[in-house]
């Protein structure tokens, strides 16, 4: 496996959310297939429950994954909203791929069994354990010159999407991460965020 050498403060840094993508990748289907072993492999979970699943769509699976969501929504908004927001998903599509963040319930079930203290908090932490697969994916996609960003169009595409991947109905989908080239100045002319100040966001006792 290849590593990256960028320092991880480099690469949070230089995460952001990049909705003008091609359908040009900058790395080899094979090293996207290595960062997501990796991180699927070395991302930590909620007592280990190692419940997080992703299926990678690639190409013409990634554009068939945006068909069955545009299908379903299609049927869904109101007129009025439908240009936009069939343009939204246009641009979706118009990455390289998705990757489905799935969190299974056996492994959760099995801790609500083992540590029924904890019964009701394990639905919780899975979300954060998801999330935790979803900010590392994210932030290594970058580093690698990918543009990416998060959507949240579940549970509408799940069950189309379990008969086209093979993928088991009670997985639950949390979030999708859209992935694909630089569209030219698409991160030159992101916006600038307004920050917090960290003052008001940090505290740091005993240093
Ligand atoms: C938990 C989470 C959920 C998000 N959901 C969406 C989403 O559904 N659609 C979207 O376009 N962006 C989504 N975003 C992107 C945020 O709006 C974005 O990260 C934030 O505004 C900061 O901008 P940046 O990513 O460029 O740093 C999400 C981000 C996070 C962390």
């Amino acid at each position: 496996m290849t590593h990256t050498t960028t320092s991880f403060a480099d690469a949070i840094t230089h995460r952001r959310t990049i909705y003008q993508l091609t359908k040009t990748s900058p790395i080899s289907d094979q090293k996207i297939k290595e960062i997501a072993s990796l991180v699927i492999s070395q991302v930590p979970s909620s007592f280990n429950s190692q419940s997080t699943r992703m299926v990678v769509l690639l190409k013409e699976h990634h554009d068939k994954f945006w068909g069955i969501v545009n299908d379903i929504l299609k049927g869904m908004v109101p007129e009025d909203q439908w240009a936009h927001t069939s343009q939204r998903l246009g641009g979706f599509r118009g990455g390289y791929g998705t990757v489905l963040f799935y969190e299974a319930p056996e492994p959760v079930k099995k801790l609500q069994t083992n540590f029924p203290q904890y019964a009701d908090k394990f639905p919780t932490w899975a979300e954060h354990t998801s999330a935790m697969h979803q900010f590392a994916m994210w932030t290594a996609l970058e580093t690698e010159g990918m543009g990416c960003n998060l959507q949240h169009y579940n549970p509408l595409p799940d069950q189309k999407a379990a008969a086209e991947w093979n993928i088991p109905l009670d997985w639950s989908l949390k979030a999708q991460l859209v992935f694909g080239g630089l569209a030219e100045g698409a991160r030159e002319n992101l916006p600038k965020l307004d920050k917090q100040p960290v003052e008001e966001k940090l505290f740091v006792h005993g240093a």
